[in-house]
C-alpha cells in the first residue's frame, strides 16, 4: 500500500489492487439472460447465468456487487441457494456444483436516485447506463471484470407512454404490448463481451436513420437517438459515423459486424462517450451540432469521438482487455486510430500539432507529478482515476511509434496478426507487442519499457558539421526521470526522425553507415548515448530533429535562434516548422518569467511573427497552420517547464500578456488587414472557410490585447452580427478579459438568446469562469447559484468549476480564496459523484510545483478534503497520492 491510511474518513480502508495479483476467473459464463423491469420507484433486474467452473474450482464464486444493490434472491439450478456471504464489495457464493450450472439472481436498484451516473441512472427523465469501468456491479451481482466474456440477451419492460424506445445491445428479436400500458423488447447480442460493454436505454426519444453498405455488400441501419427537440442537430454525427465506417474498411480492412448500429445522446454523462456493443452512448455535447449552436472545434471533436467509439468495435470490443491495467491496449490504440482518421479527413499537420500540444500540456505535467503512472499502471484504488491522458494520449504515442518504426505496411501487418490471433479474446499489451514484433520479424525488446516506466524521457541532441570531412554528426543522450515508486529507469527505444535541411532550404539526401536513407531517417535510439554520422554532406545543414514529434520526449537541442528562424521558413516537416517558432517563443517567455520583471521584446521574434502572418497572403497558404503558428505557448505549458517550487501564475500571466500586447501593438496593421481579408460574407463549413475563420479569430484574439476602445467596439460588433457560433464565441472570448461595457452587454445578450440550450450555456459559463479579470471569483460564485448551473450535471461542473481552475489570476489568487472555493465544491460534489469530484480535485495534484505561499495554501485545502468523513475512494486516491 503506497497510500496513507485514512482516519475514519471512508467506510473501509480503500484497497489498492495490483497487476501482479492477477488471477483468471474461477468460472466462465457461457450465456447471460437479463430482464429489466423499469419502474419509477425501483427497478428489478433478473439475471440468469450459465456458469461453468474452471478446472480446480473450489465451489466458490465471487460476484462483484455495490452496496446500493438490494439482493432479492439467488437460485442454483432452480432451487434457492442460501450459502453465500455478502461483503461491502460483493457476494461470495459457496458450495456450488462442480459441473456447469444455472445461476439466477434477482436484485432491486434505484436508478432514479443515482447521482454517480454509473450503472443504471436517469438523465432528463430517460433511463440509460454507463458500465465501464466497474458500473455493472451497481446493476446486479456479476463477475465484473473484462476477462469474463459472455453472450447477452436482454429483456426490457417499461411504461409505453413514458418510454416508447427500449434499446440494448445486438439485434431486436422480440417486442410486444403488456398490460397496464406497459411494453417490452428483447435484444440478443451474438458477440461475446464483458459486462462493461453492456448498455440499456429507455426513453421518449426522437431518431434519425441512415444506411451504410459495407465492403462485402451488407446493409447496416444507422440510428441516432436524442431528445425530440434536438433531432435536427444530429446530421454531422451521422456523417462522421459513415466516414468512420468507410475509413476503417479502407485503412484496416475492418467491416462492421451487425445489422444495426445505434448512438444515443444523453445530457448527464461523466465522460465523453462509451463504445457499448452496437449501442454507443454519448455525452450530448459530442453529438449535437448546428453551425449556429456549435463551434468548429465542437464539429471536429464530434467527428473524432464518433470515430473513436466506432473504432472500439474492433479495438476494444472484438478484442478486449484481460484486466483494467491493460486499458491502454484499447484506449491508446483507439486514440491513435481516431487521430489518424481525423488527420486523413482534415489537415494532417494541424491535427498533429493540436494533439502534441495537448500531450505536452496535460500529459507531460501528469507524468512529472504525484499521479505519474506508466501507460500500463501497476496498481490502482479506483480504476476511474486511470482514464488519464497518460493511458489515452501517451498510449496513442506508443502505438504511433510502432508505425514510425515499422512503417505503414509493417504496422498493418501487425494489426492483421493481432486480430488473427486474438479475435474474441481478452488480452494484454504484451500480446499487442508480440503481434507487432512477430508480424515484422522485428526485435523491439528495448521498446518494452514504454509500457512499464512512467516519466517523460529527456533527450538532448547536439549536431556538429565537419566541413573538411563533409560529415554531420548528431549526438543523442536520454534520461528517464524518477517518478513515484520508480527510482531507477533504463533507456527506452525512441524513434528519432531526422532530416538535414541544406542552405537552399531543401532537404538533403542522407547517407548513414554508407547507406542512402532518403531525406528523413528514423534513428532507433535505445541507449543512454549514441552518435550518428551522416556522410557526404556537401554544405553545412540545419538539422530537423524529431520530425512529426516521432517520440513523446522532452527534446533539447543546440539549435541557434538563426537555425530556428530558418527551420520556421524552410522545414518540409509541418510539425517542426511549427515547433521551431514555438521554441523561440518558449525561450523568450521563460526568460521573461525567470527575469527581474524588466520585460523586453526580442525583435527577431516580432519579425518572425510578421513573416508568419504575411504567409497568409500566399496563393496556397495553409491558414489553419498559420493560425496555429501564431499561438503563443499556453500558461499551462509554460508552468510545466518551470522548476518545482517556483511557479507564480501571476508572473506567467504577466509575461504572456506582455508578449501578446507587444506583438499586437507592433503588428497591428498586419493583424487588422489579415482579419479583414479573412472575414467571410457568409458562413460555410468547407475546410478552407474553417481555416480562414480560425486565422481571422486568432487576429481578433491578438487585437483584444490593445487598450483601444475601437477594438472593443469592433469586437462587440462582430459578436452581435456573427451568423455562426465559432465567430460568436471567438468574439465573446476576446471580450471576456476586458473591463468594458461591451463585455457586459455581450454576455447578457448571449444569455438572452441561448438560455434554453444547455450545451450553449456551458460555453457561456466556461468563458466567464476562465476570465482573468480581478476578483472574478464573486461572479463565479453567483453563477453557481444561478439558473444556468446544476451541480449534478457533469458538463456544467466541467465548464464552470473546471473553467475557473484554468484562470491564472483567480484560481491562483494570492489570498488562497480560489483554492478554498474549489475545496468547498469538491467536498460538496464528493457526496454526489465521486468521478466528477476526483476530476475537479486534480487541479490540486501539482501543488508542489508552485511557489511556497501558493503551494502551502493548496496543500492545506488537500488536507481539509482528506479529513472529510465518508470521502469517496475516487477522491481519496487522488488526494492521498498528492499529499505523499
Ligand atoms: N471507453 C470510453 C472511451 O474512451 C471511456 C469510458 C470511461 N468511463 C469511466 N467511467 N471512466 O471511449
Ligand atoms: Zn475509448
Amino acid at each position: 500500500m503506497t497510500t496513507q491510511t485514512p482516519q475514519e474518513t471512508t467506510k473501509d480502508v480503500p484497497k489498492e489492487i495490483f497487476l501482479r495479483d492477477y488471477k483468471p476467473p474461477s468460472h466462465s459464463f457461457a450465456k447471460v439472460e437479463l430482464a429489466f423491469d423499469l419502474r419509477e420507484q425501483g427497478t428489478t433486474v433478473r439475471s440468469i447465468i450459465s456458469a461453468v467452473p474452471a478446472s480446480g474450482s473450489t465451489g466458490e464464486l465471487f460476484l462483484h456487487g455495490d452496496e446500493s444493490v438490494k439482493l432479492d434472491g439467488v437460485t442454483v439450478n432452480g432451487s434457492a441457494h442460501e450459502r453465500y456471504e455478502r461483503g461491502s464489495k460483493g457476494l461470495t457464493l459457496k458450495d456450488l456444483p462442480n459441473e456447469p450450472f444455472e445461476l439466477s439472481i434477482t436484485t432491486t436498484i434505484e436508478p432514479q436516485e443515482n447521482t454517480a451516473l454509473e450503472g443504471l441512472y436517469k438523465s432528463s427523465g430517460n433511463f440509460c447506463t454507463q458500465c465501464e469501468a466497474e458500473g455493472f456491479r451497481r446493476i446486479t451481482f456479476y463477475q465484473d471484470r473484462p476477462d469474463c466474456m459472455s453472450t447477452f440477451t436482454t429483456r426490457i419492460e417499461a411504461d409505453k407512454a413514458k418510454y416508447p424506445v427500449l434499446l440494448s445491445n445486438g439485434n431486436l428479436i422480440d417486442s410486444g404490448e403488456l398490460e397496464g400500458g406497459r411494453h417490452f423488447t428483447v435484444w440478443e447480442d451474438p458477440w461475446v463481451k464483458p459486462c462493461y460493454l453492456f448498455a440499456l436505454v429507455a426513453g421518449n426519444l426522437g431518431m434519425i436513420e441512415d444506411k451504410f453498405k459495407t465492403m462485402s455488400g451488407k446493409d447496416v441501419t444507422l440510428r441516432i437517438f436524442t431528445e425530440k427537440h434536438n433531432i435536427d442537430k444530429c446530421a454531422h454525427a451521422m456523417t462522421s459515423l459513415i466516414k468512420s465506417m468507410k475509413w476503417d474498411e479502407e485503412t484496416f480492412g475492418l467491416e462492421y459486424d451487425l445489422d444495426l448500429f445505434n448512438i444515443v445522446a444523453v445530457d448527464d454523462f461523466n465522460m465523453g462517450a462509451m463504445e457499448n456493443k452496437s449501442l454507443n452512448i454519448f455525452n450530448s455535447r459530442l453529438v449535437l451540432a448546428t453551425p449556429q449552436s456549435a463551434t468548429d472545434a465542437d464539429y471536429a471533436a464530434i467527428e473524432g469521438v464518433v470515430a473513436h467509439e466506432y473504432f472500439h468495435n474492433y479495438t476494444g470490443n472484438r478484442v478486449t482487455c484481460r484486466d483494467w491495467f491493460q486499458l491502454s491496449l484499447k484506449e491508446g490504440l483507439t486514440v491513435y486510430r481516431d487521430q489518424e482518421f481525423s488527420a486523413d479527413m482534415n489537415s494532417r499537420g494541424v491535427k498533429r500539432i493540436g494533439d502534441v500540444s495537448r500531450l505536452r500540456t496535460a500529459q507531460f505535467a501528469q507524468d512529472a507529478g504525484p499521479m505519474a503512472h506508466p501507460i500500463r499502471p501497476e496498481s490502482y484504488i479506483k480504476m476511474d482515476n486511470f482514464y488519464t491522458v497518460t493511458v489515452y494520449e501517451k498510449g496513442a504515442e506508443v502505438v504511433r511509434m510502432y508505425e514510425t518504426l515499422l512503417g505503414k505496411d509493417g504496422f498493418r501487418k501487425g494489426m492483421d496478426l493481432y486480430f488473427q490471433r486474438h479475435d474474441g479474446q481478452a488480452v494484454t499489451t504484451e500480446d499487442f507487442f508480440a503481434a507487432m514484433s512477430d508480424a515484422n520479424g522485428a526485435d523491439l525488446s528495448t521498446f518494452k519499457p514504454w509500457y512499464s516506466q512512467a516519466g517523460t524521457p529527456r533527450v538532448t541532441a547536439n549536431g556538429s558539421y565537419d566541413a573538411d570531412a563533409k560529415t554531420f554528426t548528431l549526438s543523442l543522450t536520454q534520461v528517464v526521470p524518477k517518478t513515484p515508486g520508480q527510482d531507477t529507469k533504463i533507456p527506452v527505444m525512441c524513434p528519432v526522425a531526422v532530416g538535414l535541411v541544406g542552405p537552399d532550404g531543401k532537404d538533403m539526401e542522407l547517407t548513414l553507415d554508407g547507406k542512402s536513407v532518403g531525406t528523413t531517417t528514423v534513428l532507433r535510439f535505445d541507449k543512454a548515448e549514441a552518435t550518428y554520422t551522416f556522410t557526404g554532406v556537401e554544405a553545412k545543414p540545419v538539422p530537423s530533429i524529431l520530425r512529426n514529434f516521432s517520440a513523446p520526449v522532452r527534446l533539447t537541442t543546440n539549435l541557434t535562434q538563426d537555425d530556428l528562424v530558418f527551420l520556421m521558413a524552410n522545414d518540409s516537416d509541418a510539425f517542426n516548422r511549427w515547433e521551431a517558432g514555438q521554441t523561440l517563443l518558449r525561450t523568450l517567455l521563460l526568460d521573461l518569467i525567470k527575469g527581474d520583471g524588466q520585460y523586453k521584446m526580442d525583435a527577431a521574434i516580432t519579425t518572425a511573427m510578421r513573416a508568419i502572418i504575411a504567409g497568409a497572403k500566399e496563393p496556397n497558404a495553409d491558414k489553419a497552420f498559420i493560425a496555429r503558428a501564431m499561438m503563443v505557448p499556453s500558461a499551462g505549458e509554460l508552468s510545466d517547464m518551470l522548476d518545482e517550487g517556483t511557479v507564480d501564475p501571476a508572473k506567467i500571466h504577466e509575461a504572456r500578456t506582455f508578449v501578446m500586447k507587444t506583438l499586437a501593438t507592433e503588428l497591428r496593421a498586419d493583424l487588422e488587414a489579415t482579419m479583414k481579408a479573412n472575414s467571410a460574407e457568409k458562413y460555410s463549413n468547407e475546410p478552407a472557410d474553417r481555416a480562414a475563420r480560425s486565422l481571422k479569430n486568432t487576429c481578433i484574439g491578438y487585437l483584444s490585447y490593445l487598450d483601444d476602445a475601437a477594438i472593443a467596439a469592433m469586437t462587440y460588433e462582430r459578436f452581435a452580427s456573427a451568423d455562426n457560433m465559432t465567430d460568436k464565441i471567438a468574439a465573446l472570448n476576446s471580450l471576456s478579459d476586458k473591463e468594458c461595457d461591451e463585455r457586459i452587454k455581450a454576455f447578457a445578450e448571449f444569455y438572452e438568446e441561448w438560455n434554453k440550450d444547455p450545451l450553449v450555456m456551458n460555453k457561456w459559463l466556461g468563458l466567464q469562469a476562465m476570465s482573468n479579470l480581478p476578483n472574478n471569483i464573486a461572479n463565479v460564485k453567483a453563477l453557481m447559484e444561478g439558473p444556468a448551473f446544476d451541480i449534478k450535471n457533469p458538463n456544467k461542473v466541467y465548464s464552470l468549476i473546471g473553467g475557473f481552475c484554468a484562470s491564472s489570476v483567480n484560481f491562483h489568487a494570492a489570498d488562497g480564496s480560489g483554492y478554498e472555493f474549489l475545496a468547498d465544491v469538491v467536498i460538496k460534489l464528493d457526496d454526489l459523484n465521486g468521478q466528477v469530484a476526483s476530476r475537479m480535485v486534480s487541479a490540486f495534484t501539482r501543488w508542489k510545483k508552485y511557489e511556497p505561499s501558493r503551494s502551502s495554501a493548496m496543500r492545506a485545502q488537500l488536507e481539509r478534503i482528506r479529513a472529510k468523513k465518508g470521502l469517496s475512494e475516487n477522491v481519496f486516491e487522488i488526494v492521498s497520492k498528492s499529499l505523499e
